[in-house]
């Protein structure tokens, strides 16, 4: 799908990710992850500022990216209702360009979905972040059920078509072939969920 016109669709689709921020199931999981962040925080493909509410506000600095002015704007209303520290970037992830070992935490949530290649946004968080600092991710992908993964894989077109996010993409062969090293990982609803605790590698 052409760059504009995926943006115009995350642009749409605003309300739905503010309404999702009351989601009680992803609220126990982003409360998980994200009170793991901590120092100078990259949030990629930040949204409508789902995560803010669960960070340790005393102690992080967010850096949230997002390539749709809808979402950066939603996130930034979310950013001073929640109290967090963050400044914005509206830019394409693909595009954005930031020093390398410049954040002690890279975060993203439900965002591998949406990149053409999330192999080498994976390998851009390994240079972003810090040798000794940490990547978090709470992400969707394929099944392991093979009945859930053969529905996803079907359904999958349409998915993208009307969503902009892929729901069959294979997070643990993603994780296996990017530059990350997995400390930790946590798998729910048949494995279509996943939360990871990853750390960068210094090639
Ligand atoms: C599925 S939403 C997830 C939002 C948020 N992280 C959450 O957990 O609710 C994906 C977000 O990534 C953004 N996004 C998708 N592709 C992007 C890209 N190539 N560069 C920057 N942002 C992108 C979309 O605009 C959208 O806000």
């Amino acid at each position: 799908m052409k760059k504009e016109k995926l943006i115009k669709k995350y642009d749409k689709q605003v309300k739905i990710y503010e309404n999702k921020r009351t989601n009680q199931k992803l609220a126990g999981w982003r409360n998980k992850i994200i009170k793991n962040a901590y120092g100078k925080v990259l949030e990629v493909g930040v949204g409508a500022g789902a995560n803010f509410p669960y960070y340790d506000r005393d102690n992080v600095e967010i850096t949230g990216v997002d390539f749709s002015s809808e979402m950066i704007q939603s996130a930034k209303r979310a950013a001073s209702h929640f109290q967090v520290n963050a400044e914005f970037i509206q830019e394409d992830i693909d595009e954005l360009v930031l020093e390398d070992n410049s954040f002690d935490c890279i975060v993203s949530t439900l965002s591998l979905c949406s990149y053409p290649d999330p192999i080498v946004t994976l390998n851009k968080f390994n240079k972003w972040c810090r040798k000794d600092g940490i990547i978090l991710l709470m992400e969707h992908g394929l099944s392991s059920n093979i009945f859930l993964s053969f529905g996803q894989k079907m359904i999958d077109p349409l998915h993208t078509k009307i969503s902009g996010c892929h729901c069959n993409r294979n997070i643990n062969m993603l994780i296996e072939n990017s530059n990350l090293q997995v400390d930790h990982i946590e798998r729910y609803w048949s494995d279509i969920i996943y939360l990871i605790w990853a750390k960068p590698i210094r090639l």
